[in-house]
Parts: C-alpha cells; structure tokens; sequence
C-alpha cells in the first residue's frame, strides 16, 4: 500500500490490491456478438481485438478519449509517440472498427490536443458529418521556457447523420450575473435567489467551468490522462437519452462508464491495461453508492469553485422532493 495524505482521495489501488475488481471484467476473448453479455461491462483487453466482436449498430454515442501521439505509460502499459503517417493508419483502424458499432442517429466525440486535433479532424471528416470542436481549458499545464504553456485540448463533436439526439437544455450552464440588468423592476433573464443572482446559460464550445481531476476529488485516480466526470457528463447528457448505450473503446480509469451509470446510461468500456481496469471497477463500485457528479446539481452546471452554491442548491433540491 502507497502511503498518502488523510485528504488525498486518489484511487491508487494496485493490481494485486484490486484482484477482485479485475475478475469483474470481461476478458476480450470472450466477448461475444450478444449485447447482454458486455452491457454496463468492462472489456479488459486489445480493443482492436475486442470491437469486432461486438453486435452491429449497437452504441447511440462512441466517446472516445484515445491516446494522444505522446510517448506515455497507462497504467504500466507504454504508447509509443508514432510518425503522422502510423498515428493517422492507427487513427483509421479504431475507427473502420467503431464505425460499423453505431446506430444511424449516433454521435460522436473525440478527444485530442491541439497538435492531434490537427490530424484527426480530416480524418474523423472521412468517416461522420463534424458538427462543431469543443475547446476545453482545463487550467493545469507544463510550463514551457520556449512555447506556451498548452492549457487546452479539444473534443471534436461528430455524427453518424442528420438525425441525432441534443438536449442543450439538459447542459445549461448556471453563471453568476455580474451586471444584473432590469426591466420594469424585474430581473431580465437571471433568476435573484437567498444565495446570489444567476442566469443559466446556454453552453458554447468553449468550456471553461471544468478542473482537471486532483488530489482531494473523489474521482481521482493515478492514471496520467484521466478526464473530469463533469466533462463527460455534458457530452453524456447533451446527446443521449437514458437508457442509451454509450461505447468508450479506451477506457483508462472509466470516467465515460462512471459517468453513463450515474446518469442512467448504459455502457461498453474496453481498457487494455488491467492497473485501469481496476481503478475503473473501483469507481463503478463507488458510483453505485455516490451518484454525485462534483460541479454538476440541480440539474445544472456550475462555474468553478461554486461547491458552497452547489451543496445549498442539492440541499434545496432535497427539500423540494420531500
Ligand atoms: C487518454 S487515456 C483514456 C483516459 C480516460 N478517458 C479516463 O478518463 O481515464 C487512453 C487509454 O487508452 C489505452 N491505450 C493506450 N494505447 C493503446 C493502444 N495502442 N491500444 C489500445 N489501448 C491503448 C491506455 O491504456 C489508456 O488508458
């Protein structure tokens, strides 16, 4: 066992620590075509080996966090920083794969740094109609003595047709008013309530209300690219409906499945390293008995560093059921 901090949550369960967790996976090798048998279900293994068992036009939403072209361990497993020409074939082979996977009124989204971002947009292009590319600042990063410091990555946002599934209302983005404008007296599109003034907002692809997962969160895990629980949950919610079924072929700690279950979506998750997988069932475990998505209550999301706000609003929304 590592030794840490009393507050320091972060999920850093070893392999032989998490065995029983690992035997809640699914190993590749035994997935089958049925949908049953890797429903709200782990896939620990290649996911190129692992997709083209799975059934056709199965998934109303592929999201997918792959590594970016960046020498790096997961979870003791290594990705080698490859040439444009391989990451581009590497890119074609995941999707020629989840292509045939989702339904016609599927989305899509697609994660990547500024410098992938400029190889993978022609290439999703091939494949699904681009709607629009989220920038997401997520704050953190390296300082650099030559360059700027990168602060932001960006999720393409595609889909299989015409007919797709968004709920910009289900993702509305709850603001402080800081010039409260009035008309007759009354508040002009914000709300005034006992804990400030707010408007909740309709979301740009801008996104600048969401942290990096740290120390101190409940989600925190040890695994180098770990994505914000709040992040999924707007993509999560904006474009499916509960009961959907959400594919993520590179896991890592199993946000997008953490997410799809406290939100009442199902999901397909394949990881290849079991250290990920464990740090996933260990969150799906923990999800079963805290549904919380930290910065996301009362149906909205909040701007950073609101968590007092957050907590009076879940207050108040459990009062209101009673
Ligand atoms: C960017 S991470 C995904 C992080 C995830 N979104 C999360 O929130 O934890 C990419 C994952 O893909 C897996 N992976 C890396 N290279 C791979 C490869 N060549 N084939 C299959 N999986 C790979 C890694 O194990 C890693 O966990």
């Amino acid at each position: 066992m590592r030794s840490k901090s009393e507050k320091n949550k972060t999920i850093d369960l070893t392999v032989e620590e998490g065995r029983q967790y690992l035997d809640q996976c699914v190993p590749a090798e035994d997935v089958s075509a049925s949908l049953k048998s890797v429903m709200d279900r782990v896939i620990l293994g290649d996911p190129f080996r692992a997709l083209p068992k799975l059934p056709p036009a199965f998934a109303d939403l592929l999201i997918v966090d792959p590594p970016y072209n960046l020498t790096k361990d997961y979870g003791g497993e290594e990705f080698r920083k490859m040439s444009p020409e391989d990451y581009a074939g590497f890119t074609r082979r995941w999707l020629d794969l989840a292509r045939p996977l989702l339904k016609k009124d599927a989305s899509v989204y697609v994660c990547c740094d500024w410098k992938t971002g400029i190889l993978l947009g022609p290439i999703l292009e091939e494949y699904f109609t681009i709607r629009s590319r989220i920038t997401w600042q997520r704050e953190k990063g390296r300082g650099a003595g030559s360059n700027w410091k990168n602060g932001l990555e960006d999720i393409w946002f595609a889909t299989v047709s015409d007919d797709y599934t968004f709920h910009v209302d289900a993702v509305r983005q709850r603001r402080q008013v800081l010039a409260p404008y009035r008309e007759d007296g009354r508040p002009k599109d914000w709300e005034e309530t006992a804990d400030g003034r707010f408007r909740d907002t309709c979301p740009s692809n801008f996104w600048d209300d969401i942290s990096v997962p740290y120390w101190s969160m409940a989600e925190n895990t040890a695994h180098p690219a770990q994505k914000p629980e709040k992040l999924l949950a707007k993509l999560i919610l904006a474009s499916s409906d509960e009961g959907d079924v959400v594919l993520d072929p590179f896991l890592g700690s199993g946000t997008t499945a953490v997410t799809a279950k406290k939100l009442n979506r199902h999901f397909v998750g394949i990881e290849r390293s079991e250290q990920c997988c464990v740090w996933a069932q260990k969150r799906l475990e923990m999800a079963a008995a805290d549904p919380t998505i930290q910065g996301y209550a009362d149906g909205v999301f909040w701007e950073r560093n609101t968590g007092m706000l957050q907590k009076q609003a879940r207050r108040g929304s459990k009062t209101k059921e009673k």
